[in-house]
């Protein structure tokens, strides 16, 4: 398997960072599929920090980079993250990045729509981001959507633009506010259009050759399974597919392109935004862990909220997926707690689930069923092979590889790079 797609299996936040870069660094290009400037990746390298939100991981590496059809794309945020990692030393080039000139934009009017109806829903809300990832998709299935190949046909745009802001204004009137400003929305497109257009391209094409010509690819994926439009926790989701299976049509590559699928994998849980969270911990153990674990959103800065790991989810993200083995991030963060809990099924109703039901009010109802396990008071922070862990904790990874059903192909055991214990090499098995 030439090539690897990463996804995260649980509610994003899964470390997918220090994972992505290890394999960015042996992979020739590197992929984003959906999303946008919502997920947050956080690179540590050479004790430089580097904080990515649309780019691909690649790029700090200068590894070809490639942003594809399935993400949306807010050129000014783009803008203003090429100038930070370039402040930091990084070249970004046409040789280096390249963007799907399919992509839909995201504007201003969207991030004015994401705020408003989150303010409007109060208590109801889905607590997005804020960046307008979900209007941008809806204009995109839509048919309204204004794409990077418009921003090279500007004199001829205002049809579409016509089109696009009649249906805005009519939203924005049921929110009291006034219509959209469409000479300045063309004007600011004007600015930004040389920007982007420098690294557009057909990438389907760029990306065929190169695999023609033996090049690995890495896919990475954001957010995670539990967020997918589909397959997670509606509505409280993220508006595009998150699952891997998105990879092939998000950059324009066939399904036999995804190779191995690796799903990153928190030994606990997180969940940042509103919606049910079955093994959630509101207690003093949730705090600790959420401490240790230094829970905190890259992208908006919010507190995570925390609970023990769901075996259920964990199972059903990686049927969903295909995932072929999964990465299995903090363990460290359980050191030195006397017991761990493992959700191994739910309880609703009278009846024993072994998954998450579609329902939202179901899922929200559904209480977990515990298994407990010794904890362990030794240190497993920056162990490299299985012999120094100590025995609880590879108890514990080896009941989670039993009961989600899929193998652990390496554990993450610190921020750091080599803190990593390696069964499988996803770019060698
Ligand atoms: P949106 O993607 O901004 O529309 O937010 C929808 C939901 O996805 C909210 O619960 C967000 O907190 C969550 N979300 C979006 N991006 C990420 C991410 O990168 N990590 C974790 N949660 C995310």
């Amino acid at each position: 398997m030439a090539n690897v797609t990463v996804i995260g299996a649980q509610w994003g936040d899964e470390g997918k960072g220090k994972i992505v870069d290890w394999l960015a660094s042996r992979a020739d290009v590197v992929v984003r599929f959906q999303g946008g400037h919502n997920a947050g990746h956080t690179l540590v390298i050479d004790g430089k920090t580097y904080k990515l939100s649309l780019l691909p991981s690649g790029i700090v590496s200068g590894t070809l980079s490639v942003i594809g059809n399935g993400v949306v794309l807010d050129p000014w945020a783009l803008r203003d993250e090429v100038a930070k990692v370039e402040a930091q030393g990084v070249a970004i080039t046409a040789e280096n990045l390249a963007i799907a000139d399919n992509c839909p934009l995201i504007l201003p009017l969207h991030r004015d729509l994401d705020a408003l109806r989150e303010t409007a829903a109060g208590k109801g809300k889905i607590g997005t981001t804020g960046r307008g990832i979900g209007p941008a998709y809806e204009d995109k299935v839509g048919r309204r959507a204004i794409r990077v190949c418009d921003l090279a046909h500007l004199d001829t745009l205002e049809p579409q633009l016509d089109r696009l802001c009649a249906h805005h204004d009519a939203l924005r009137a049921g929110f009291g506010q006034p219509p959209v400003d469409r000479a300045a929305l063309l004007e600011e497109l004007r600015e930004i259009a040389p920007f982007v257009l420098r690294f557009a391209q057909p990438v389907w094409k760029r990306l065929k050759k190169v695999r023609r010509a033996g090049a690995k690819i890495l896919f990475e994926g954001a957010q995670g399974v539990l967020l997918d439009v589909d397959h997670g926790t509606y509505p409280f989701v993220t508006s595009s597919n998150t699952v891997s299976g998105t990879a092939a049509s998000g950059s324009g590559l066939g399904p036999n392109s995804t190779g191995f699928v690796l799903g990153i994998v928190k030994a606990y849980t997180t969940r940042v935004g509103s919606g049910p969270f079955p093994t959630e911990l509101e207690d003093e153990i949730g705090q600790r862990l959420g401490e240790r674990g230094h829970e905190f959103g890259t992208v908006t800065g919010r507190k995570r909220r925390v609970g023990w790991f769901d075996a259920v989810l964990v199972r059903q993200s990686c049927a969903i997926s295909g995932v072929t083995g999964i990465a299995l991030t903090k363990i460290d963060v359980l050191d030195g707690l006397e017991k761990v809990k493992i959700c191994t099924g739910y309880r609703l109703r009278g009846k024993v689930y072994d998954y998450l039901p579609s329902h939202s009010a179901d899922q929200a109802a559904c209480e977990p069923i515990y298994e407990d396990m010794p904890g362990w008071s030794e240190s497993t922070a920056g162990a490299r092979s299985y012999a120094d862990l100590p025995a609880n904790a590879i108890k514990y990874i080896q009941r989670i590889q039993e009961l989600i059903e899929c193998p652990v192909a390496l554990v993450s055991t610190s921020p750091e790079r080599d803190d990593t214990i390696l069964m499988r090499d996803p770019f060698v098995d």
